[in-house]
């Protein structure tokens, strides 16, 4: 019989990827995914450390788990084993065991290969299990080949971890130290996700263009290389990655974006905030100037270069000028997409111990609500350039609406068009019709369909 497995998932694309390898990992031993944690037989929580509302969640829905096995007891349907995976996993492991006793399993993300082992002892009632371990053998070694990703558009772990140390950040602490898969290892596993249906690959990694993996000839690549050797591949239309760091933004990196025409031209490149002083208090080692620098020569390479960037108000200290200065980086920058934050102590970062600077919560919120008004704004006013022009659009899947198609286009909106749904899988040129501020509407041209799938 099969066993119903829910996973619930916090924070980045890189949870996202891992919850998927876990259900891969999951269904030799019977279990398949249900989006229901009620009735489950399984549920893990994969969560995130990032900010501090992320981590809060992990408590709250602990609980709501807890009353859900409870129910399923009393009426005599089994059990639920409870596991607590992902970034608050790794840094709260044993405190999460001590608050919530009944939690049957907390992993880190570089354990969860381990998930076979840890259900059989789980099953033979071992008693609480923990498993924070940074282990030498990486776990990309121990994933079944099956368990790859084949959505048309798909991701691809090519880095974890991370050596920058910003003084706000839990990235280094939690994922640990950089990590580059071997390009064999990275090529192998695009070219099975080609062959299952993948049209659209991102590189994912929190550092990912310090990508060094070990090249074909013994030597590191660079993630320009890794690009370049990934384009050759037959069936693959199209390459992104994410996220990025802009001291690693290389000349070979830049100039990608003018060569390979398969990767497309939008780049998430955070630079958490404007000013001088700011930047070198969060530990970035890079200006505003320097950053502006980086993108000037980027669209160089590539004019129609798209930006998407991250942002922290409200960081220790930051005095209203400063915030203007950041206010000032995203007229200069324009972006066509973009996150921000309020600054959030978290526990052991360097940031948090700097408590006599802490901004007070409503000049954070009203920080953040000029910032957000501005990008807002600029994601309005760069959707709104399309309106009458072609674009390509990489048809994903059906919309809510009758005979309607959601598919993504080189910049990363989402595209609503009416299609018949067998053209699912294809880059078609839409005309577009109306610039929302999260999406496009557009029609397909008559006639044409930019490539078959
Ligand atoms: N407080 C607020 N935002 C943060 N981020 C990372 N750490 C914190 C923090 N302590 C944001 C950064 C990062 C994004 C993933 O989350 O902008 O780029
Ligand atoms: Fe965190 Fe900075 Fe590393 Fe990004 S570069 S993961 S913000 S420490």
């Amino acid at each position: 019989m099969t066993k119903k497995l829910y996973i619930s998932t916090y924070g980045c694309q890189m949870n996202v990827y891992d919850s998927a390898r876990m259900a891969d990992i999951l269904s030799p031993l019977g279990y398949s995914l249900t989006n229901q944690p009620n009735g489950a037989d399984m549920a893990i929580l994969n969560t995130c450390h990032i900010r501090e509302k992320a981590s809060e969640k992990t408590f709250s829905e602990l609980g709501r788990l807890r009353n859900m096995r409870k129910a399923k007891e009393e009426k005599d349907q089994g059990g639920m084993i409870i596991a607590v995976a992902g970034c608050v996993a790794q840094a709260e492991g044993a405190e999460i065991m001590k608050r919530a006793p009944y939690v049957d399993m907390v992993f880190g993300p570089q354990s969860y290969h381990k998930l076979p082992e840890m259900m059989a002892e789980a099953t033979r009632g071992a008693g609480q299990i923990l498993d924070t371990d940074f282990p030498i053998e990486p776990k990309f070694d121990y994933l079944p080949d099956e368990a790859i990703d084949t959505n048309l558009s798909a991701f691809l772990t090519v880095q974890e971890g991370c050596d920058k140390f910003c003084a706000f950040c839990v990235v280094p602490y939690t994922r640990g130290a950089e990590f580059s898969r071997p390009v064999a290892s990275i090529v192998a596993e695009a070219k099975r996700m080609i062959a299952g249906g993948t049209r659209e690959i991102t590189l994912l990694g929190q550092n990912v263009n310090a990508y060094h993996g070990e090249g074909p000839n013994g030597r590191a690549y660079s993630l320009a290389e890794l690009i370049e050797e990934l384009a050759e591949i037959d069936g693959l239309q199209r390459l992104r990655y994410t996220t990025s760091h802009p001291l690693e933004m290389t000349e070979d990196l830049c100039k990608t974006h003018r060569d390979v025409d398969i990767l497309m031209p939008y780049l998430h490149l955070p630079v958490q905030a404007g000013a001088d002083r700011i930047l070198e208090a969060m530990n970035r080692r890079h200006t505003g100037a320097q950053y502006r620098t980086i993108i000037e020569k980027l669209r160089n390479y590539r004019p129609d270069l798209a930006l998407s960037g991250d942002f922290i108000v409200g960081f220790p200290g930051e005095t209203d000028a400063e915030f203007e200065d950041t206010m000032q980086l995203v007229r200069d920058v324009n972006y066509a997409q973009a996150y921000s934050f309020k600054y959030s102590p978290r526990p052991g970062t360097p940031a948090a111990a700097l408590e006599g600077q802490m901004i007070p919560e409503e000049v954070k919120s009203e920080r953040l609500a000029r910032l957000q008004a501005l990008l807002n704004e600029q994601q309005l006013s760069f959707n709104r350039t399309f309106e009458g022009k072609e674009i390509d659009v990489l048809l994903e899947r059906e919309g809510k609406k009758e005979g309607q198609l959601i598919g993504r286009s080189p910049y990363m909106q989402s595209v609503f068009v009416q299609s018949p749904p067998h053209r699912i899988g294809r880059i078609a040129t839409v005309v577009v019709e109306e610039g929302n501020a999260n999406s496009l509407r557009g029609k397909l041209k008559t006639g044409s369909t930019a490539s078959a799938a």
